[in-house]
């Protein structure tokens, strides 16, 4: 797909401000920018990502100062919210700058792609008139699900049934306890921000980090509920070449702790995403669960994720004797080559959607244990609709946990699974091949652009 030479036209890239959102859209320009296109990111100053991992792209900083406790409050949605009152201006004059410098066609913007959180960049496109592109990082199961969230009518409010297991209505198997409610905010706060997505609908084309087959029936329904063009061109990670880590420095360690492992897919692999906070309850009956399981594992447990700890000092007494060698805990990982790597027999997931496409990419089964959102959604599409994992839905405790890791890792339910992943990954396979449905919607994605 490699293009050199003159480059074209100009696209600026708003990604989101967390780990999550920042990979997909970095994944995304560095296609782009091979099909020809020069790039601009801009970006907020908080989460920023290194400009040194680019030297093809370029960078605007969006100033707008979020205050400290804007970040450490855990009330994302919030953030998002102010985020999007406070960052429009600024990004305005931004592209007004560079609006002024525009004297050749490389340097004329034709398009910005935003993620759908930084809807702010859909107003100033309408301002400035230019085509805007949305970037939806997470699955296209949990966009439409999300919009049966907060009711558009009296009377039709799914509220009511909250955390029941009754099948939302046109949406099997999701459950009502499945839809993608997120814990990081007020259920006022997130109305509001679903409130505001759904209004963003004036962009020229929505762009989905999806497969077709893999959620063939909700872009069918996306296409109705949008009547936009719909691209969906994932796995992003596949058609770029690996990026580094953007916010958090990885400890490659854990790589040759996996080569010095004897057989293939006995590791199971523990990682709950950029977000996910646990208490230390929650850490030492994981900790136990794991020992108990009798598998070996590679834990990340990222500093600060445990509510009230800096690390892994409040493990509990014992742990580090009763598994010796058999365990590797580390504060992040290269996951994309952790799950490539063949000792990696399963992963236990918070299915944060770039972990899920992730590890379907690679034929690796998950252990679902969704936290907050689109991870609820995510974890029952894995487990029920592609049938690539199971579900640890009871209260976390030790026997839970031993229970899931040996049910995935040693019981004959486990194998079944693993079959239907490793049949998982072929498919996807075919779809990022020359001819693959994600092939040619990434080659009519690219065209569609230089035609607007
Ligand atoms: C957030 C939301 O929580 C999630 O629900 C949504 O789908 C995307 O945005 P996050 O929780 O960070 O994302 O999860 P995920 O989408 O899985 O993204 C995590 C990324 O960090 C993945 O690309 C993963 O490869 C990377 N990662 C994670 C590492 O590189 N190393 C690690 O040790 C852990």
């Amino acid at each position: 797909m490699e293009k050199q030479g003159k480059r074209s036209n100009r696209l600026v890239l708003v990604p989101g401000s967390f780990q999550g959102h920042l990979n997909p859209m970095l994944q995304l320009g560095t296609i782009l920018y091979s099909q020809g296109f020069s790039i601009t990111v801009a970006h907020t100053k908080f989460n920023s990502p290194n400009p040194s991992n680019h030297p093809d792209f370029n960078f605007l900083t969006i100033s707008y100062a979020a205050y400290d406790s804007d970040l450490s409050s855990g009330n994302i949605l919030a953030l998002i919210l102010r985020l999007n009152v406070n960052c429009k201006a600024p990004f305005q004059e931004c592209l007004a700058r560079l609006t002024e410098k525009q004297n050749s066609d490389e340097e004329k913007i034709s398009c910005i792609i935003y993620d759908e959180l930084m809807y702010f960049s859909e107003a100033v496109a309408t301002e400035m008139k230019l085509p805007s592109i949305i970037l939806c990082t997470g699955g296209t199961t949990a966009f439409v699900s999300r919009d049966t969230t907060v009711p558009r009518a009296e009377g039709n409010n799914f509220l009511q049934g909250l955390g029941s297991k009754d099948i939302v209505p046109g949406f099997y198997p999701l459950r009502l306890k499945d839809l993608p409610f997120s814990k990081f905010g007020s259920l006022e706060t997130m109305t509001q921000v679903v409130k505001e997505l759904r209004n963003t609908r004036k962009s020229s084309a929505i762009i989905y980090n999806t497969i077709d087959f893999l959620e063939q029936s909700s872009l069918a329904r996306t296409l109705q509920q949008c009547h936009l063009p719909l691209f969906s061109i994932g796995p992003l990670h596949k058609f770029a070449p690996a990026l580094s880590s953007i916010l958090f420095d990885e400890d490659i360690s854990c790589m040759r702790w996996l080569d010095e492992q004897t057989n293939d897919n006995t590791i199971i692999y523990v990682s709950l995403g950029s977000i996910t906070q646990i208490d230390e309850n929650e850490l030492a009956e994981m900790a136990w669960g794991l020992a108990n399981s009798n598998q070996p594992f590679l834990w990340v447990v990222r500093p600060g994720s445990v509510r009230g700890s800096e690390w892994i000092e409040s493990l509990p007494e014992g742990f580090e004797e009763a598994i010796g060698q058999r365990g590797c805990i580390v504060k992040w990982a290269p996951q994309k080559k952790v799950l490539a790597h063949a000792k990696v027999g399963g992963f236990w997931s918070h299915c944060g959607w770039n972990s899920t496409m992730e590890s379907i990419s690679e034929g690796v089964p998950i252990i679902c244990r969704p936290n907050s959102g689109d991870q609820r959604v995510n974890g029952r599409y894995i487990s029920n609709v592609w049938r690539v994992g199971l579900e640890m839905e009871n209260e976390l405790n030790r026997r839970e946990v031993e229970r899931a890791v040996r049910r995935l890792m040693v019981d004959k339910e486990g194998l079944e699974i693993r079959q239907n992943a490793k049949e998982l990954k072929e498919k996807i396979q075919l779809c990022v091949r020359e001819d693959g449905s994600s092939y040619n919607s990434l080659n009519e994605l690219v065209k569609f652009i230089k035609s607007l």
